[in-house]
């Protein structure tokens, strides 16, 4: 089988690259080791930057975003029972869309099927061959071949793509966080029309939510605790405590649909590419979902990739191609910034005492205090320009 990009993973990344480029009348094939229902499965986080509706607007794949998707111009950072919030419209003249990451990849699979975007589903890729030369190979399945002018390694933090790169040619970064994030998902009306993420004494804890009838909430736990030992009185009780008096007393408790427990990790990997391999998304670099970044990046990593590979493909251009990691990246270490800078400042760090709380609390109080600091913030959680 031949194709001109070859994508390995059939998430967001490699679901939004294949649609891009097939846009502009470049074949892919992506190859996708689950099955469709098992990528439909799996709970995401719901807050999207205009970088990523922008792109699944000039895709026309808006349906269902503009019918269920919430605008939110802002959100709030609660410091025992004070609320500060961030007026993300009012500070950046733009809002932000809640809309489940899930939903996300859903649309770009119906999408994918209408527009004649091939998908090889339960596809494991095997080895990536020849990224050196002019005519690579994604070995995959049962050992079936599918040769390609460029490779895109869209496969997640567990994939294959990355490991395809020389091993003398990775240099990784990386910070596990000493904690984890247990969520639940509930059909109850969320405690407030935006988007809560609190630093209590306890620890952390977030409130999102899907649709105006289901919640998403979040409280932070230890790497030792498992789901079995938080009943769902008992995360309810916690995460009221966390959360504010105003907004716990309007929390709204009901059985749980799902309760996972994730850890929480900053990674990168660079370089981005070597020879006709090019990584992008979760494959590349994971965030700590506290800045909600994990989707907006893959969204900007494929748009500079697509855009590099158009440019090859219409006009012969080598130099944006050359140049997509080192573009992308510029824009990846920022988000890790953003995401590791709220990650200190709303959880409890085992190893923290008295001195590091005192310090969180004084950067909430100037953060209250101070246009510049909510505008840092507000400007990063929007989503950092193109
Ligand atoms: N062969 C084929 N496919 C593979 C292989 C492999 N060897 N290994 C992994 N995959 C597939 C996974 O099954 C998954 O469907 O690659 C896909 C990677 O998708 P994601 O993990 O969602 O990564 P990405 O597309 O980069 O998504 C970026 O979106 O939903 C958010 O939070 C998520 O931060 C993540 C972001
Ligand atoms: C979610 O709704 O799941 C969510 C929202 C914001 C985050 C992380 C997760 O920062």
């Amino acid at each position: 089988m031949k194709t001109q990009v070859g994508i390995v993973g059939a998430g967001p990344a490699g679901l939004l690259l294949a649609h891009l480029l097939k846009a502009e009348g470049i074949d892919t094939v992506v190859v996708e080791r689950q099955t469709q229902a098992r990528v439909l499965e799996r709970i995401r986080a719901g807050v999207l930057e205009r970088t990523t509706t922008d792109l699944l607007r000039r895709l026309d794949i808006v349906t269902r975003l503009d019918a269920e998707g919430m605008q939110h111009g802002g959100f709030a950072l609660a410091d025992g029972d004070r609320l500060i919030r961030i007026d993300v419209a009012g500070l950046t003249g733009k809002h932000v869309t809640v809309y489940g990451q899930t939903e996300v990849t859903r649309d770009l699979i119906e999408a994918a099927a209408a527009r004649d975007v091939p998908i090889l589903w339960e596809s494991p890729v095997l080895a990536i061959e020849g990224i050196d030369g002019d005519r690579p190979v994604i070995v995959h399945g049962d050992h079936q071949r599918l040769e390609c002018d460029f490779v895109a390694g869209c496969d997640g933090f567990h994939g294959a793509a990355r490991a395809a790169l020389p091993d003398g040619v990775r240099k990784i970064f990386e910070r596990a966080y000493p904690f984890g994030w247990l969520g639940m998902l509930a059909d109850v009306p969320p405690c407030d029309h935006e988007l809560i993420y609190a630093s209590h004494d306890r620890g952390f804890a977030l409130a999102s939510m899907r649709s105006p009838t289901r919640s998403r909430y979040y409280v932070q736990v230890g790497l030792d605790e498992s789901v079995e030992d938080w009943s769902d009185d008992r995360f309810w009780d916690e995460l009221c405590l966390r959360i504010g008096d105003d907004a716990g007393k309007r929390v709204v408790r009901g059985p749980a649909l799902e309760k996972s427990i994730a850890p929480l990790r900053s990674f990168v990997s660079e370089p981005m590419q070597h020879g006709r391999l090019f990584l992008a998304g979760d494959a590349a670099h994971i965030v700590p979902p506290t800045g909600a970044k994990g989707l907006n990046l893959a969204s900007s990593d494929v748009a500079y990739l697509s855009d590099a590979l158009i440019g090859w493909y219409k006009s012969g251009d080598q130099a944006a191609l050359a140049g997509y990691g080192a573009k992308a990246l510029a824009r990846v270490w920022k988000a890790e910034r953003f995401s590791w800078y709220l990650t200190k400042l709303m959880h409890r760090f085992p190893e923290d005492g008295a001195f590091e709380r005192r310090m969180q609390v004084a950067e909430l109080d100037y953060i209250a205090t101070s246009d510049a600091m909510r505008t840092a913030i507000a400007e990063n959680y929007v989503g950092l320009p193109l």
